[in-house]
């Protein structure tokens, strides 16, 4: 029998330790998640996925803007090179059992056949691969609003990597991972992060407290799907909610992307902001919310910064090439926006 060295495994890391380092690099303060998707993505691109099921099932939990749905972006940029580059099912618009024949298409003869092109056809899991890797990400959002004829869909396609279309023709899910995501327990969970005035506040250690939302998570599920159901998916996700530390990282990256957007749209008009820490810092008071994750954050900066930049524009106090400083106003309450003289 020929034995591996294992020094050759650790002398060179492999590409999962990179993909892995991008994707956290862009998905803040989940490594739990992260871990555990990425050997999937890497038996795939060495090409030992077990064959007759998907490459990966995966359903992801936890509390409003956390990165769920990041977490399957940066993914398809990483794989694809487009943050777009996936399939994106909300589920919100399958709830009836009769909207069930936009994912497969109707039967032929029916009426609308040829105009009902069917949403998961072979073409279009194909047409989300690319010239680097023949991945498709599929991802169905909000699964708990899904009609119950959709679920069962799903099982065959969770179980056997395939689907059978309304025209007979079979849609094959060996090359993709499925991205489940779910609102399930949310509410349960925000309540153990935000217990209402009068309730003891439990004063939870961070594992505990991820635990206890694992917890609420997985019961949420239980009650809602049938054991089959949940036996096929690899694994159960909760994203926990994030820290002081991570939003702080996260602020960074939304004002290094306002300032990529500003020079990809305004490009020969384009200006350069430079937010210093103070202004940081208020960003990251306003914005900080246990409630509603980075998604609060986001609206902070779209309040506090891009409005008031985009006023300046509009009223020409800032023209092509400026350099605008944001501090924090004396008083701590509003962002003060100066352009360089
Ligand atoms: N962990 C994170 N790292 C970096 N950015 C994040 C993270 N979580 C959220 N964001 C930022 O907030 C935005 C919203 O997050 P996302 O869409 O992933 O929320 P979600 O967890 O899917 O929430 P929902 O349950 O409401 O769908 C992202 O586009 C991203 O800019
Ligand atoms: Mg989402």
């Amino acid at each position: 029998m020929r034995t591996i060295p294992i020094s050759t495994k650790i002398r060179r890391p492999g590409p999962e330790s990179d993909l892995l380092r991008q994707l956290s690099e862009r998905v803040v303060g989940q490594p739990q998640a992260l871990t555990q998707i990425v050997p999937y993505v890497q038996m795939h691109l060495a090409g030992l996925a077990p064959e007759g099921r998907p490459v990966g099932v995966f359903l992801l939990l936890g509390p409003t803007g956390t990165g769920k749905t990041r977490t399957v972006e940066v993914l398809a940029q990483a794989l694809h090179g487009s943050e777009k580059h996936m399939l994106k099912v909300d589920c919100g618009e399958f709830q009836m059992e009769h909207e069930v024949a936009k994912l497969i298409g109707a039967p032929p003869g029916y009426l609308g056949h040829r105009e009902t092109q069917p949403m998961l056809s072979q073409q279009k899991l194909n047409g989300v691969t690319s010239d680097q890797c023949s991945l498709s990400l599929v991802l169905f959002d909000e699964i708990e609003k899904a009609a119950s004829s959709m679920t069962r869909l799903l099982l065959g396609v969770l179980d056997k990597a395939v689907l059978r279309l309304g025209d007979n023709a079979t849609v094959s899910f060996e090359r993709t991972i499925i991205f489940l995501t779910s609102n399930l327990g949310a509410e349960a969970m925000r309540k153990q992060l935000r217990p209402d005035f009068g309730f003891e506040t439990m004063v939870a250690g961070k594992r505990d407290s991820a635990k206890r939302l694992e917890g609420i998570g997985m019961n949420a599920v239980k009650r809602k799907f049938s054991p089959e159901f949940v036996n096929r998916i690899d694994a159960v996700i909760t994203y926990q909610p994030l820290g002081a530390k991570a939003l702080a990282i996260i602020v960074d990256q939304q004002i290094e992307a306002l300032q990529q957007h500003i020079v990809n749209r305004l490009m020969d008009r384009a200006f350069e902001i430079d937010v210093n820490s103070g202004a940081r810092a208020f960003l990251l008071r306003k914005g900080t919310s246990e409630e509603y994750g980075a998604r609060e954050l986001k609206r902070t900066i779209l309040r506090h910064l891009t409005q008031p930049l985009a006023a300046m524009v509009s009223s020409g106090a800032i023209i092509p090439g400026d350099m605008v400083h944001a501090v924090a106003s004396a008083d701590g309450e509003r962002l003060t926006l100066a352009v360089e003289v």
